[in-house]
């Protein structure tokens, strides 16, 4: 595997006479990939059946002259006009009830067979065209789903299909019936026809008729790919099938749609991000306001990683201010560069930016680029011309890719729907909560993987945590009866059936020989009432009651005698939501049991093991020296002393290990 990097550009957008030049420039910048073609279907066929694909032809060949390699998206995310006017049922419905309309982009309906047709039609029509040219490298499906909220929509179409899936689900209306409990308020159906889509109630709908609906929302988003991925592979064999995710979206499971992928990729936005996608408070922002997240990028590097068995990208990466978050800050000198230092330290093969140039019309007239409007570089330009260089120096120097992380967390979409459905707290939110963890995980100094829940493989790791998981799976209770290292169970994990009802003997619902345990109530903490739990550390937001048998140890208690932390054997469970220093001290804690060295890192600093090489990031405004974690002699990449901004690699036996 060679690292590389790669930029989206827009030939439609731009005079012919423009392409070879631009092309020459970003061969000339180091750069391999060329993302083309996402959105461009009212060019490509401006009436039905009249296709005009001798532009991108000229397009492709002009890269692939250049040097460059193309990932050709398919225009799914933009259905043109004339095809939204021939069936107008195509467009998504909000949950206001409100058709969605014509006027931007992603207006499809996931269930709407008929666009699923089109879809599947322009993708053949794509790739019978260009799927053997020697340009074209890989394929990306469609553009970030669920973008802007789309992969939900009541329309007649969701709610016949809804119908139909749940038919195939639960055979009888008495099984449904039973399986969502709608004995209660009278919810009782006699025939499938009858199912309502969970919107425009006179208050909450049933959870498990929810929850039923969220897994069919998903699946449409898993069927939708699935047809274009194999329509590619059929007709441009040899090619990636990458698709694009976007940071914190929880609405599909990413773990199912990367089952159909090659290489998973994301968009990262790291400033855009803090601003509209934190839960950190404003102190946090500011701190981090030029420079994002140290945390929000890696750990989506993380979980997309896991989503295509290891092959991943950054398909989008901010080069400069976005132009959709509330504020659009400039980032800091380097960031560009730290940015993609940090994909490729959790295995990136490719960093791609978005975009070549920055458009003067239209909705992103205000997005930067590499390139400003009028052609000149932008400061994003000398990054990634630093980054090339770089990375031509350290080619075959760091390992290809980042071998096994010593700590696992296990994750799972359907736990954050159901979290949503039902957070009973106000700030009981999965991905916040898994989130949390991670970044305490983080502070420590250690390196994660994400294992899905629906695969979970634990074999060779030190640690596992399992958070917030709503319903056990067997092969999920087979992984934890299988696991050798020190494993974190809870808050609120099992505390569900697979049918949204708490289980029989109460959660966590775990075989007693594993954990002989009884969370006998819950309550929700407002973030001002936290309880005690040791020292000045909490429980916030949310605590159990735990009522653990004889074979179980109590490791922590509240300060009213509830037992908060509870261990059998090298399970543990922990019976309510730690705020950063109970969490700390508990991770410490499992780590220290699992033999993993930890450190204490300022805020702003960041490490990463990849295979026998340890990277450093400084995200903070103030410089660290490495010696103070016992890095010893000179960084294959960076200094000792790490400056704001710094990038700093590594060998694992100099970094203190
Ligand atoms: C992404 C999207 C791009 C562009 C970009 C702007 O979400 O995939 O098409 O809109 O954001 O930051």
């Amino acid at each position: 595997m060679q690292r590389t990097l790669g930029v989206c550009y827009y030939p439609e957008h731009w005079p012919e006479t423009q392409w070879a030049e631009d092309a020459a420039r970003m061969a000339g910048l180091g750069l391999t990939f060329v993302r083309i073609g996402e959105f461009a279907w009212s060019r490509l066929e401006p009436r039905r059946g009249q296709f005009e694909f001798d532009w991108l032809k000229r397009a492709i060949d002009t890269l692939h002259t250049a040097g460059l390699k193309v990932v050709l998206g398919t225009p799914t995310a933009t259905p043109p006009k004339w095809l939204v006017d021939e069936m107008p049922d195509m467009l998504p419905v909000g949950a206001d009830g409100a058709v969605r309309k014509f006027g931007s982009r992603r207006h499809y309906d996931f269930s709407h067979d008929g666009y699923h047709e089109e879809s599947k039609r322009i993708t053949l029509a794509l790739a019978k065209a260009f799927g053997a040219h020697p340009g074209v490298a890989a394929w990306q499906t469609d553009n970030e789903y669920d973008c802007h909220n789309t992969t939900l929509s009541y329309s007649l179409a969701a709610r016949s299909g809804f119908q139909a899936w749940l038919q195939q689900k639960y055979q009888s209306p008495e099984a449904l019936n039973r399986a969502w409990g709608n004995v209660f308020w009278s919810m009782e159906i006699a025939d499938f026809s009858e199912i309502e889509l969970p919107n425009l109630t006179v208050t909450e709908v049933n959870p498990a008729h929810v929850m039923d609906f969220r897994r069919y929302a998903s699946d449409r988003v898993v069927r939708f790919n699935r047809a274009q991925a194999d329509i590619i592979r059929a007709h441009s064999p040899g090619r990636d099938v990458i698709h694009n995710f976007m940071g914190r979206t929880m609405a599909f499971d990413h773990f199912a749609v990367g089952a159909d992928l090659d290489v998973s990729s994301w968009d990262s936005y790291p400033l855009g991000f803090l601003e509209d996608r934190s839960d950190q408070g404003d102190a946090w922002k500011r701190q981090f306001v030029r420079a994002g997240d140290p945390d929000f990028q890696a750990f989506h590097h993380d979980l997309y990683r896991a989503t295509s068995k290891g092959r991943w990208w950054v398909m989008e990466q901010q080069p400069g201010p976005v132009n959709w978050a509330p504020h659009n800050p400039a980032p800091r000198d380097g960031m560009v560069r730290l940015w993609s230092w940090e994909a490729f330290a959790h295995g990136a093969e490719t960093v791609s930016y978005f975009r070549w140039r920055q458009a003067p019309f239209a909705q992103e007239q205000m997005h930067a680029g590499l390139l400003r409007p009028d052609s000149t570089e932008a400061e994003g330009f000398a990054e990634a011309a630093r980054v090339a260089a770089e990375l031509e120096t350290l080619e075959g120097e760091i390992d290809p890719r980042p071998g096994k992380a010593d700590v696992a967390i296990v994750f799972d979409y359907p736990s954050a729907w159901a979290w949503e459905i039902q957070p009973q707290g106000r700030e009981f939110d999965y991905f916040r909560l898994v989130f949390d963890f991670y970044r305490s995980l983080r502070r420590l100094g250690l390196s994660v993987d994400i294992v899905p829940a629906s695969a979970p493989e634990l074999d060779g790791y030190h640690l596992a945590l399992i958070p917030g998981l709503f319903a056990w799976t067997p092969e999920l209770v087979a992984a934890i009866r299988g696991f050798d290292g020190q494993l974190l169970i809870g808050p609120r994990s099992g505390s569900k059936t697979q049918d949204f009802a708490i289980p029989d003997g109460l959660p966590p619902a775990l075989p007693k020989d594993l954990l002989h345990l009884r969370v006998s109530r819950v309550e929700s903490l407002r973030a001002d009432t936290p309880v005690r739990v040791s020292g000045g550390a909490t429980f916030q937001f949310w605590r159990e009651f735990l009522e653990a048998g004889a074979d179980v140890e109590t490791v922590l208690s509240a300060e009213d005698g509830v037992p908060a932390l509870v261990r059998q054997g090298s399970l543990h469970y922990l019976g309510g939501w730690p705020d950063q220093e109970l969490m700390r001290d508990v991770l410490q804690r499992l780590a220290a049991d699992a033999g993993l060295a930890t450190k204490a890192l300022p805020d702003g600093v960041r490490l990463r093991r990849h295979g026998s090489h340890v990277f450093a990031f400084n995200y903070g405004e103030v410089s660290f020296d490495l010696a103070e974690l016992g890095w010893t002699g000179a960084p294959l990449l960076g200094e000792l002393v790490l400056e704001p901004s710094g990038v700093a690699v590594m060998a694992v036996e100099r970094a203190g290990y």
